[in-house]
């Protein structure tokens, strides 16, 4: 709703030249330090988990995590982390992914899902989409089914919607703040 639009961005600070000159770097920490708006936050995206009919709630290290965690147990979900390379301990899918200097590369548990599982994919921001591409490639791979993607923040500038059009298909893409 626009009501939940504006508390949200009313919460969401802008540092200009981090982190480097010429980038206007949208800090969610006053959102998370807000009672109020955190949880309307994290009510709207269970909300979606809900909508979509999720099994499963995954969190994008580190930001995301923050987010898919409660919005997971707020929806009666369990939650499963895509944590960057080297830090999960069983056997993992792994998939690289470009940054904006060199590439990173994040990973998932193979047993993370059933083969039922229904997967919402929750990130704080879509700024090229790198990151959800790579996501949602690493979710093919388990077998499971994608729900959808959600994010707090989409830059639409950067054009990550239309990155992830085709690994997307006909599952939605929701933004609850757009830029
Ligand atoms: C940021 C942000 C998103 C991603 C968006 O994460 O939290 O995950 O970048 O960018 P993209 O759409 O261009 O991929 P970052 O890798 O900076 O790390 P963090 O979440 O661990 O802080
Ligand atoms: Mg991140």
């Amino acid at each position: 709703s626009a009501e939940l639009r504006e508390l949200l961005l009313a919460h969401i600070r802008d540092v200009p030249d981090y982190p480097e000159p010429g980038v206007m770097f949208k800090d969610i920490t006053p959102l998370l330090a807000d009672a109020a708006a955190f949880g309307a936050l994290v009510d709207a995206l269970a909300a979606l988990c809900t909508r979509h009919g999720a099994t499963k709630v995954v969190g994008l290290e580190a930001r995301g995590f923050i987010l898919a965690a409660p919005a997971a147990a707020r929806a009666g979900l369990g939650f499963v982390p895509v944590r960057k390379a080297g830090k999960l301990p069983g056997d993992t899918h792994g998939q690289a992914y470009q940054l904006e200097y060199g590439t990173a590369e994040i990973e998932v548990h193979t047993d993370a899902f059933a083969a039922e599982d229904r997967v919402l994919v929750i990130d704080d921001v879509l700024a090229t989409g790198g990151t959800a591409e790579a996501s949602l490639e690493l979710v093919r791979r388990t077998g499971a089914t994608l729900a959808g993607v959600a994010v707090l923040m989409e830059l639409s500038f950067l054009g990550g919607r239309e990155r992830l059009l085709p690994a997307l298909g006909d599952t939605p893409l929701d933004a609850l703040v757009v830029i």
